[in-house]
């Protein structure tokens, strides 16, 4: 099925993460979306903020509902949407920073915020929503100074020629067979190989995702740690 109706756009609303939870909760179907122009209080994963110049990016949450079998795989498939995306519409090569960042170059293009919310039929009560940020037109002169280092940005005439060929490439791979999406992130992996450090100040080398897309990694002294997306914060060593 395709993503993208009912389709809600706000000039400023404070969160369309928020909105979609609010519309979510009650009852709006598989496949709503909720755009803006700008956000008051635009959410980023880890309880940090999203910022984006009005009209600069494109700022969009989908909801996604029933949980039906493969949708565990929904960050890993929305990642791949997202940078597909981003190669159909300018001349980039996107990587995926675990867990879901969009890299291009290593500098952050995208980044998208899974919320939601499993009931205990995991099916009517059930829902994610899941929030992107793409810089598809901003200029990183206009982000804040302390992000003007890590973001990059699509360059385009406007944020909202991303969101048809978006909603095309998740609609794709929401539905996209579970190893047909591990391999399509797989190969998009920017920390295979590449040491980092987390949460407790352990290190290790990360070789990729396992079923569930947790990130494994292995440590100087042989040990496998496996890290989930929602516990820990990673840098770079
Ligand atoms: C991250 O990298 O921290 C995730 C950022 C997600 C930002 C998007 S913008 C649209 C949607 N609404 C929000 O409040 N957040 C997500």
């Amino acid at each position: 099925m395709t993503l993208g109706t009912p389709h809600l756009h706000y000039r400023v609303v404070a969160s369309t993460n928020l909105r979609a939870k609010e519309l979510a909760g009650e009852g709006a179907p598989n496949g709503t979306i909720v755009t803006a122009d700008a956000q008051s209080a635009g959410r980023g994963r880890q309880g940090r903020t999203w910022t984006a110049p009005p009209g600069g990016g494109l700022l969009l949450s989908v909801i996604l509902r029933p949980f039906h079998a493969g949708l565990e795989f929904a960050p890993l498939a929305t990642a791949v949407a997202v940078a597909e995306t981003c190669e159909a519409l300018a001349p980039v090569e996107c990587m995926v920073k675990w867990p879901n960042d969009i890299w291009i170059d290593g500098r952050k293009v995208a980044g998208i915020l899974f919320e939601g919310q499993i009931g205990h039929d995991r099916d009517e009560g059930s829902w994610l929503v899941a929030g992107i940020g793409l810089n598809a037109a901003l200029r990183v002169e206009d982000l804040p100074f302390d992000l003007r280092e890590t973001a990059a940005t699509l360059g385009l005439a406007t944020a909202t020629e991303a969101l048809a060929p978006l909603l095309e490439r998740l609609s794709y791979w929401i539905e996209a067979p579970a190893e047909a999406i591990l391999a399509a992130w797989r190969g998009r992996d920017a920390l295979h190989g590449r040491t980092i450090r987390w949460s407790d100040g352990d290190s290790g080398v990360a070789h990729g995702v396992d079923s569930s897309g947790n990130l494994l990694v292995r440590t100087g002294s042989g040990d496998e740690v496996t890290l989930n997306s929602g516990e820990v914060h990673l840098s770079l060593g």
